[in-house]
Parts: C-alpha cells; sequence; structure tokens
C-alpha cells in the first residue's frame, strides 16, 4: 500500500517552453486511500518523493484501468474525460506536505484549500511565491507574460481581442472550484488558496487571498488578507481590514473568532477573540495603547491592544470626545442579519 499526503490528477497550461503556468485539478484528494495511491503510483512508476508526472495517452489508459481496479470510478472517469484533451495534463503526487517545489505542487495545495479539504494553516505553503510564475490571466486561459505581446498581436490579427483580466501569481477561485452554499458577489476578488466556509456571503467590497478565509456562515465586505482566518457568524463590515503578515504587518497572525463584527473601515492588527466588535472607522494595531473601562465607564487599566489579543466579548472604539481608543466589555454581540443569510 502506498501513503501519500495528497493526489490531484489535472489539467493545465504550459509556456511554449513547456513549463507551467497553471494546473486546475477538478477533484483533489487529501490522504487518499492506499489503494487508489497505489493504483496510481503503480500505473505511472512513481516510487517516491512530492513529484509531477505529466501524463500521455497510453499512462491515462493504464491509470484509467488501475483506478477502476482500485474502486476509485470518480477518478477513473476524470482520467477518461482526460483522453483526447488538447492541454498538457499531470499527475502530481505529494509524499509528505513540504514546501511546494513546482507549479503542479503548488497549484495542488491552493486546490487543497479552497476545496475546503484543508484549513489555512493546514498546509505549507513556503516559498510559494517564488515557485508560482506571474502570469497573465485572459480570456484565452493563462498567458506567460513573455508571450503576451504576440498574443496580443496574433488575436487582433485573427479580429479578436484578448482581453487581459489580471497580472498575478493566483487566479481566481471561481474558476477553480465554486465551493458549495457561498455566494460572491465580485469573483475577481477572492484568490485561489482561499478558504470559503458554507453560509459565506462575499460583497463587492470584500476580498479574500490565499490561505485565509472564513469558517461560514459570515458576511464579508471587508479584506481579509493573507494567513487571517474568520470565525462563524462574524461580520467584516464595509471596507474594513485585516492585517496580514506578509508586507511589514509583523508576525502575529491576525484572526477573529465566532461573531464578531468589525465595522466600516475599522482594522485589527491583533487577533480577535470570540464576539468581539471594533467600531466603525478605528484601526487598532498591536500598539495601540487602549484604556480599559469597567461597566460605570471607570478606566481601570492602560494596555497596549496586544495585550488583549485573543480574548473575548470585548468592544474597541475610540472616543469621540477626547480620542482614547477604549476597551469596554461588549454587551450587544452582533447576530449576523438572518434575512440576508436566508438564500446562502
Ligand atoms: C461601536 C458601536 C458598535 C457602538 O454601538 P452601540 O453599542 O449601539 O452604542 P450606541 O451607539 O448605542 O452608544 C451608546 C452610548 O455610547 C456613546 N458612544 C458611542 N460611540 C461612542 C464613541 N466613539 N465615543 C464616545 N461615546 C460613544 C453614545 O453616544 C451613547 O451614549 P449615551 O448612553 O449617552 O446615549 C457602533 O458605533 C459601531 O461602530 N458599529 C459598527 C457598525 C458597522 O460598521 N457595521 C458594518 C456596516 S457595513
Amino acid at each position: 500500500m502506498t501513503d501519500l499526503f495528497a493526489l490531484g490528477l489535472g489539467v493545465g497550461t504550459q509556456n511554449s517552453k513547456g513549463e507551467w503556468l497553471e494546473v486546475f485539478f477538478p477533484q483533489p484528494l487529501l490522504n487518499p486511500a492506499p489503494a487508489v495511491a497505489k493504483a496510481v503510483a503503480d500505473a505511472l512508476g512513481y516510487e517516491a518523493g512530492n513529484q509531477a508526472i505529466a501524463l500521455d495517452s497510453a499512462k491515462l489508459d493504464a491509470l484509467a484501468s488501475a483506478l477502476e481496479a482500485a474502486g476509485s470510478a470518480e477518478q477513473a472517469a476524470i482520467v477518461k474525460s482526460f483522453q483526447g484533451s488538447k492541454r498538457p495534463l499531470v499527475a502530481a503526487l505529494l509524499a509528505e506536505d513540504a514546501a511546494p517545489s513546482s507549479v503542479p505542487e503548488g497549484y495542488l495545495k491552493l486546490h487543497l484549500i479552497s476545496h475546503r479539504l484543508v484549513k489555512p494553516h493546514g498546509t505549507v505553503l513556503d516559498g510559494l511565491f517564488g515557485t508560482l510564475p506571474n502570469v497573465a490571466w485572459t480570456n484565452q486561459g493563462a498567458v506567460d507574460l513573455a508571450e503576451l505581446p504576440g498574443r496580443q498581436l496574433q488575436a487582433r490579427l485573427n479580429g479578436e481581442l484578448l482581453d487581459v483580466d489580471c497580472v498575478d501569481k493566483f487566479p481566481k477561485m471561481t474558476n477553480y472550484v465554486v465551493p458549495a452554499g457561498v455566494r460572491i458577489a465580485h469573483t475577481a476578488r477572492v484568490r485561489l488558496g482561499a478558504y470559503i466556509g458554507e453560509g459565506t456571503t462575499i460583497m463587492h467590497e470584500g476580498f479574500v487571498n490565499f490561505n485565509a478565509g472564513t469558517e461560514g456562515p459570515g458576511m464579508i465586505e471587508g479584506r481579509i488578507s493573507a494567513g487571517v482566518f474568520v470565525g462563524k457568524g462574524s461580520d467584516l463590515g464595509g471596507g474594513c481590514s485585516t492585517m496580514g503578515t506578509l508586507s511589514g504587518g509583523g508576525n502575529i497572525i491576525i484572526s477573529v473568532g465566532d461573531e464578531c463584527l468589525l465595522g466600516a473601515n475599522a482594522g485589527i492588527g491583533i487577533p480577535l477573540g470570540d464576539r468581539c466588535t471594533v467600531e466603525a472607522g478605528l484601526y487598532i494595531t498591536a500598539g495601540t495603547k487602549v484604556a480599559v473601562l469597567d461597566d460605570k465607564g471607570e478606566l481601570v487599566e492602560s494596555v497596549k491592544a496586544r495585550d488583549l489579543a485573543g480574548k473575548s466579548d470585548l468592544l474597541f472604539r475610540r472616543n469621540s470626545v477626547n480620542g482614547a481608543v477604549e476597551c469596554k466589555t461588549n454587551k450587544s454581540a452582533i447576530a449576523l442579519n438572518e434575512e440576508l443569510h436566508a438564500n446562502n
């Protein structure tokens, strides 16, 4: 029997040098059944390690029969559908959860998160930026940036327009998977590798980076930066911000607990516990001095916001009279608007 961390059979795009630009894995597997892993390994001559193996027609036949014999009708059907593909095909077999060393490996890991097979921080993504190429995402699929001018000219000469939607290392998630029970108003704002939990609504202003996301249900009208995870029943108000750790945000991993409300244009540079509210427009950084008030509004102590990291039932606001940032016990934790979520 063969033990694998993950397995993906995919179809992708390569540049004219045969280098991978992206890979679509229709049904990635986390910890595949040992019999299925062995069937794939035997059919492809895989022995060990993390490998991306190109699939040709002969390998597809062997793979389909081996998968059927191993009782995996679903994966066998995918392999059969690969026959006659106009695009390159690949099998990514990952023996261990290590830093991704190839484009198929990196894409498989992003798929695992967006398919909700692993949570953000649940798989090693170290060095992913260096592994993935920057790509022009167009109406004709992924295009190598060095080849873009030629492709643009060719399209024009054919009387067509090569429409470049974006230039990025990460494509939009919904072109790879639409997880069940979500609404996403503006699909370009959710990158592949986002984890969008069931019952999540992401409005136009909302954004979700890779290795980040929501447990669901939730209402997201603000930014969920890389590495940030938002608990159930939380509401991120319009234009609010969660600080990422990628660009100068420090190394505290930001998270939002259950049933929190980040007000419109608010922001956090500390993790929040459950049932916390941040007043609209207030940005709390880790070093923000906070006056902790008791029920009568009397000062109990003055602390840095990082000392309150992860604590539950807090209300943060900026005193509109004296400008001090204050923290009180949150008496009116939010309940998500039932009406808004009825149609998820
Ligand atoms: C911080 C917040 C939650 C407080 O709301 P609340 O708990 O309902 O509090 P209230 O507005 O009823 O105010 C209670 C009291 O505190 C006072 N108060 C409220 N905010 C204050 C502030 N920043 N500074 C000083 N006093 C303040 C009120 O004037 C009121 O005083 P009173 O008792 O004398 O009447 C709210 O202002 C807020 O920012 N909500 C976020 C909403 C949002 O952005 N949603 C997302 C939309 S996309």
